[in-house]
């Protein structure tokens, strides 16, 4: 005979959609990609709504380490981590995907707030709307922008003292230059807050290499996931099975690289991109990729602890923990200061 005296009040999550590039933009990007003398295609269009959850399954791949590496260091150092960030913090999840990684520290954290950033906004609000289920108490806010070469935290997310959190080694992804410039402009949006980072650690290329080159072939369905996205955003004609995933450990640059193969000759066509749609171009332009030339998709750099402490100090911080699993697989750092 229970009846409810009480209303739950169900806080619905709000999402805001902050890119700031225009579809011409976008296309004259991809275009010049394509165009240059060594092609390439940035690595933001690997997260469409598919290619989100395509890494997502990637993760659960027996060969990707990092996800479950960093979780386990995330588990048996909750405490000490909890200690050094603080409780009762506003959490901005960097990349926040399906938003599992901040939501399983949320217990730890206690955030009053969390917002989370992520390109694909659509992704987003899926994530969002199942978490705000979970915890209807919370203040969860979306926000879909493109982080990738600009960082500025929206008005509503500008708080003093924020915790930004950026797992997953998403770092790797930019050159150690960017990255500096990178986490320069997160130490200074976060306002006298602090970092909590994940990166993954320089190790022998039998473990790095099929990371991302496994067995079941999702991570090269992944990669070649962006010539479907070129073509929807481009209006290119690529044929997803002239190229192959191509992916090797760099020692030389200590970074993972990413590429697709043209296993044959293939000319790919897409209507003028500086037109102002893609129905209104007269004219075409036109790439041959020859049989064994690459498209390179992505980097992903691999730090030992001692160089990552170095990078975070060149951005500014000036306090830094550090915490690994036994083997130094993957570490994750807390900065500020
Ligand atoms: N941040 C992830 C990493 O560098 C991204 C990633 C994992 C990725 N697998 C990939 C990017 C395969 C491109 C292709 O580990």
């Amino acid at each position: 005979m229970s009846s409810s005296s009480g209303t739950t009040i169900h806080r619905s999550p709000r999402l805001m959609r902050l890119h700031e590039s225009d579809a011409r933009a976008i296309r004259i990007e991809l275009a010049t990609g394509l165009l240059a003398s060594v092609p390439s295609i940035a690595p933001k269009f690997l997260y469409d709504a598919l290619g989100s959850r395509l890494f997502a399954a990637i993760t659960d791949l027996s060969e990707y380490y990092p996800t479950r590496t960093e979780a386990a260091i995330f588990r048996t150092h909750r405490n000490a981590i909890a200690a050094a960030v603080g409780e009762g913090c506003t959490l901005v999840d960097l990349g926040a995907g399906n938003c599992e990684k901040a939501a399983s520290l949320f217990d730890a954290l206690r955030p009053t707030r969390y917002v989370a950033i992520d390109i694909s906004a659509d992704y987003l609000a899926d994530a969002l709307d199942y978490l705000q289920f979970r915890h209807p108490a919370l203040d969860l806010l979306g926000v879909g922008m493109d982080f990738s070469t600009t960082f500025n935290l929206p008005d509503e997310a500008n708080v003093d003292a924020c915790v930004v959190f950026y797992p997953g080694s998403s770092i790797g992804n930019f050159t150690p230059q960017a990255a500096e410039k990178f986490l320069r402009q997160v130490r200074l949006a976060a306002k006298g807050g602090g970092l909590l980072i994940g990166v993954d650690l320089n190790k022998p290329s039998e473990i790095l290499e099929p990371a991302y080159d496994d067995a079941l072939g999702v991570t090269a369905a992944f990669n070649r996931n962006m010539l479907t996205v070129a073509n929807r955003l481009l209006g290119a004609n690529f044929e997803v099975a002239d190229f192959r995933h191509v992916a090797f450990f760099n020692r030389v640059e200590s970074r993972i690289e990413m590429h697709l193969e043209a296993v044959r000759d293939a000319s790919v066509r897409w209507p003028d991109a500086a037109a102002n749609s893609s129905q209104d171009s007269t004219q075409e332009s036109v790439r041959v990729f020859r049989a064994g030339e690459r498209i390179h998709t992505e980097n992903s750099y691999k730090y030992t602890p001692d160089n990552f402490a170095a990078l975070l100090r060149r951005a500014g911080y000036t306090r830094i923990t550090k915490w690994t699993d036994a083997d130094e697989w993957f570490g994750v750092f807390w900065a500020d200061g």
